[in-house]
């Protein structure tokens, strides 16, 4: 089956290399449609392991009540020095704690947590369905190895709160240091509700992971039974399948979902139309919308939200899509992980789990109604249905404010990035390979000089694909990185929204902006080609910034002959089949791609090879406005990356 599978997969991709477009659009669709499929096969095996690694803990001790000490070293943790951890009196909070953000991290909405943050430090309210222990963890991908666990509970009048670390699918072992300071915690008869504190950068580094602006894996679980002890077998017992892991950006920047105080302000809500979710573990959902007529220049300045109550576990990210000024829109109401993006590309607005909408700076607004503003948009719901629920109906989306009393300026949308094509290669067994996109000022600095100001960039739409790991775009100028116009080391495709820059950052005549995207291909057996589809690969930033300027575009490519000069290909004809060397002529290039013995020290040369050749710049300006030719034959010397801006992992502050 899998074997299969994967010749298709390889037939797919060589296929619509060289197939016309007819024929390439249903190679494209077989492909998805079979990439996807491996990819929901993945994640039930996935899962599978998940729950025989969990029966095997459970056997091996977790879970065997009343076993002697004795019993299968290792599984049930160690003891060492923080074995004390005092158990710490009732205690109800005197206040609401004022959290910011919320989220429910399983569908059935069990667990909910609630969280605020501020330079130094996250509190957290965990409010679970349970008189047991609770447990949160951050995870480095999602499974319990690795992980910085954190588990308490309230029993005969207190409460108590472990800082663990899990090195395998079994009780979470203690920290050495107990880092995690418990600061409220009570029963109620249905609910533990433990309220905690801890460092954003943890002082110890071995067992405690630190919570950055990057996408987190939070994992959970609960038992219905109180502990009766610390550790060992009388420690927190197997959760049984009262777990289940959710990707968060804790540290969401996004602006407060301010109260507008002008008068003159309008909504227009675009609600999926009681959307059955389909009972698997992820859905895209697009629904278009025709955006209000408008008599003259309106000012969008508020995105906020709208879950149907009951829904806030399942529905995981929105993104809305504005379609190009004049283009047809897509039809329809329907299941969308391919669809002809094209043309309503660009995200214009997106939310995600755990965050509740924002406004826009007091000086800007997103402008509708004038000849230039989009009068469609693309809805794309994404819902995260793990266990597989059947009878979700769903009636959530996304509420626009926009006024008539137009502010300050403009905001415009620069999409920066690998130019979307299927010379945007990525090949298979790579651990991370690297697509460095380049924005030079050649592209920039003319739309710059017509505007005659510098422009100011507030938010980020990070957007890779199914085997992007992570994305950030670098500020160059002067030969030196500045800093970041968003970055997440820890991507993931099932999590979009926009990220606000706080401050915001300016780009000036003379700058250079380098979008860089990894990705992980270990399961993947064929090459990955860039596409719309989400089994295909995108690399892009979704720059939203102010005043607007006429650039919409700023993309580059690989220059494709350098590429194929890795394999020792050095002439191709239109139809993508090799002319030279005379040893390989007649075949197509997807044949030669597919066929090289692919390793993971392959994939990374190939990496270096393609990052040391030239690349070709696309930059399109709206619609009748100046399109610039590709900029052809320059190489980038890569630059070392802002030191100053990364964490120093050697010293802490305040430890
Ligand atoms: C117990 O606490 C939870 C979480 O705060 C709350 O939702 C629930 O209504 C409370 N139940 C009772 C009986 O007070
Ligand atoms: C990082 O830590 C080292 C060692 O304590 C210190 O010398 C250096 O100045 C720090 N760098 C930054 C950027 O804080």
């Amino acid at each position: 089956m899998t074997t299969f599978a994967a010749f298709l997969l390889a037939s797919a991709s060589i296929g619509f290399l060289f197939a016309n477009v007819g024929a390439q659009d249903q190679y494209l669709t077989a492909l998805s449609d079979l990439q996807q499929l491996v990819t929901s096969m993945d994640a039930t095996l996935q899962d599978l392991k998940a729950d025989v690694q969990d029966i095997k803990a459970a056997l091996q001790g977790g879970c065997t009540v009343g076993n002697d000490a004795t019993t299968s070293g290792g599984n049930t943790g160690t003891t060492s020095g923080g074995g004390e951890v005092p158990p710490s009196g009732l205690l109800v909070p005197s206040d609401s704690g004022d959290f910011t953000h919320q989220a429910a991290l399983d569908e059935s909405e069990r667990f909910i947590l609630l969280w605020k943050f501020d330079s130094d430090t996250i509190t957290f309210e965990a409010q679970v369905q349970t008189t047991g222990f609770i447990g949160l963890g951050f995870s480095p991908n999602g499974g319990m190895t690795g992980s910085d666990v954190i588990i308490g509970w309230v029993k005969d009048g207190q409460a108590y709160l472990t800082d663990r670390y899990a090195e395998g699918y079994f009780l979470p072992r203690l920290d050495a240091s107990q880092d995690v300071e418990l600061l409220s915690g009570y029963e109620n008869g249905t609910h533990t509700v433990l309220r905690f504190r801890r460092r954003l950068r943890p002082c110890d580094t071995a067992d405690d992971k630190e919570i950055t602006e990057d996408t987190q894996r939070i994992i959970w679980s609960f038992n219905d039974n109180d502990p009766v002890g610390l550790d060992g077998p009388d420690g927190p017992q197997y959760h049984g399948s009262n777990r289940g892991s959710k990707s968060i950006i804790l540290l969401q920047k996004n602006p407060p979902d301010l109260d507008l105080q002008e008068g003159n302000v309008i909504t227009f809500d675009m609600i999926n139309p009681n959307v059955k979710v389909p009972s698997k573990e992820t859905t895209y959902w697009c629904s278009t919308f025709q955006l209000p007529v408008l008599d003259k220049k309106h000012h969008l300045v508020k995105v906020e939200p709208i879950l149907q109550p009951g829904n806030e576990g399942v529905v995981h990210h929105i993104l809305v899509h504005q379609c190009t000024t004049g283009s047809n829109p897509p039809s329809g109401n329907q299941e969308c992980h391919t669809m002809p993006w094209g043309n309503c590309r660009a995200v214009m607005a997106a939310w995600a789990v755990g965050g509740s909408g924002y406004t826009y700076p007091d000086h800007v607004g997103f402008s509708l109604g004038t000849a230039n503003d989009p009068s469609y948009v693309v809805m794309q719901t994404h819902y995260d249905n793990p266990q597989r629920l059947s009878d979700v109906y769903d009636n959530s989306g996304i509420r626009f404010y926009y006024t008539p009393e137009v502010r300050q300026f403009d905001a415009g949308i620069l999409e920066v990035g690998i130019q979307v094509s299927q010379n945007h290669a990525i090949p298979p067994q790579a651990d991370t390979f690297d697509s460095t996109a380049f924005c030079y000022k050649e592209c920039l600095d003319p739309f710059l000089q017509e505007l005659g100001e510098p422009i100011h960039v507030f938010a980020s739409m990070l957007h890779a694909h199914q085997v992007g790991v992570g994305v950030k775009t670098k500020l160059v100028r002067n030969g030196v990185v500045k800093t970041y116009l968003g970055r997440d080391e820890s991507y993931d495709f099932n999590l979009q929204e926009t990220r606000f820059l706080d401050p915001e950052i300016t780009v000036q005549e003379g700058d250079e902006l380098i979008t860089e995207c990894s990705y992980r291909t270990t399961h993947r057996p064929g090459f990955t080609f860039g596409g719309e589809a989400s089994s295909e690969e995108m690399c892009q930033n979704y720059l939203q910034y102010y005043p607007r300027f006429k650039l919409d575009h700023c993309d580059s490519l690989p220059e494709i002959m350098h590429s194929l000069s890795f394999f020792g290909i050095t002439q191709i004809d239109n139809n993508l089949q090799v002319v030279k060397p005379d040893s390989m002529a007649g075949t197509n290039i997807g044949v030669v791609l597919n066929q090289h013995p692919w390793t993971k020290e392959e994939a990374e040369r190939l990496d270096q090879h393609i990052r040391s050749g030239p690349v070709v710049v696309k930059c399109k300006g709206r619609p009748g406005f100046t399109n610039l030719a590709g900029i052809t034959g320059q190489v980038w010397n890569p630059l070392p990356e802002p030191t100053v801006l990364m964490s120093n992992s050697t010293s802490v502050s305040g430890c």
